[in-house]
């Protein structure tokens, strides 16, 4: 059946109230939960992530459990579905997916994706910055949809959530159906992801780091990095660009 959208005036955690929901209720794939006031928000890291009141968006969608072959695909399908709805709000088109999800206006930070496993499917969450002001960035390497041009308005939001959705279900959907590599994906995520030819330092979730030059996707979407001792591949850890 169709999927739902569940709009809250408020949220602790868009990720946690969906996760919640799907586990005591039978909820369509792709029904998406969205707020514009998340009080409680997860980061990567076990940091936070801030959404003020009518400042940013917090979305999450509840997503179908690809093969385990396919199912790393699913956080840098969400990027790419959200740097092509940020694209779209945009006059110029310097956006990009910093491997694995992170959205770039050039080189700052407008969205970040954070997934999370259930019983139930994948709860796939977006943090987007939409009219935050400059003096209300969390890091200074951050940015505003508005800040970096997009049109304001009361539609900026819905349509930021309709592109975002209906890409999702796209990409997701061939994903299921064909796989990475015949639905083109896979060239859909190289194409738009601005790491791939940067020199970046990889921080590894054990504390320990290396460098090299991002040069691939591979085939199970992981980041190929081309080191002096050879080629790396990265499935977790947090990729640094290094200024050029
Ligand atoms: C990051 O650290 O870059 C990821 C941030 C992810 C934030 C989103 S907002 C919607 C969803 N709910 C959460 O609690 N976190 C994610």
């Amino acid at each position: 059946c169709a999927p739902e959208l569940i709009v809250l005036d408020e949220a602790g955690s868009t990720n946690d109230e969906l996760a919640d929901r799907a586990a005591v209720e039978a909820l369509p794939p792709y029904t998406a939960l969205v707020t514009a006031h998340q009080t409680a928000g997860r980061g990567r890291r076990d940091r936070g992530w801030s959404t003020p009141a009518g400042r940013g968006l917090a979305i999450s969608v509840l997503l179908p459990s690809p093969p385990p072959g396919e199912a790393a695909w699913l956080p840098l399908a969400a990027g790419l579905a959200m740097r092509d709805s940020v694209a779209a709000l945009l006059p110029h088109s310097d956006v990009n997916v910093k491997w694995p999800n992170d959205v770039l206006v050039g080189e700052r930070k407008v969205c970040g994706v954070l997934g999370r496993l259930t019983a139930q499917g994948v709860v796939m969450g977006a943090g987007v910055n939409v009219r935050l002001r400059a003096d209300e960035l969390p890091v200074p390497t951050a940015t505003s949809l508005v800040l970096a041009g997009a049109a304001d308005g009361p539609d900026l939001d819905d349509r930021l959530l309709a592109g975002y959705l209906a890409r999702i279900t796209e990409l997701v959907g061939g994903l299921l159906e064909r796989g990475a590599e015949a639905s083109g994906l896979r060239l859909a995520v190289t194409a738009a992801c601005g790491t791939l030819g940067r020199e970046v330092r990889v921080e590894l979730p054990g504390g320990s780091e290396f460098r090299g030059r991002a040069v691939a996707i591979a085939p199970d979407a992981r980041l190929v990095v081309r080191t002096a001792s050879g080629d790396e591949s990265v499935a977790a850890g947090d990729v640094v660009h290094v200024r050029p």
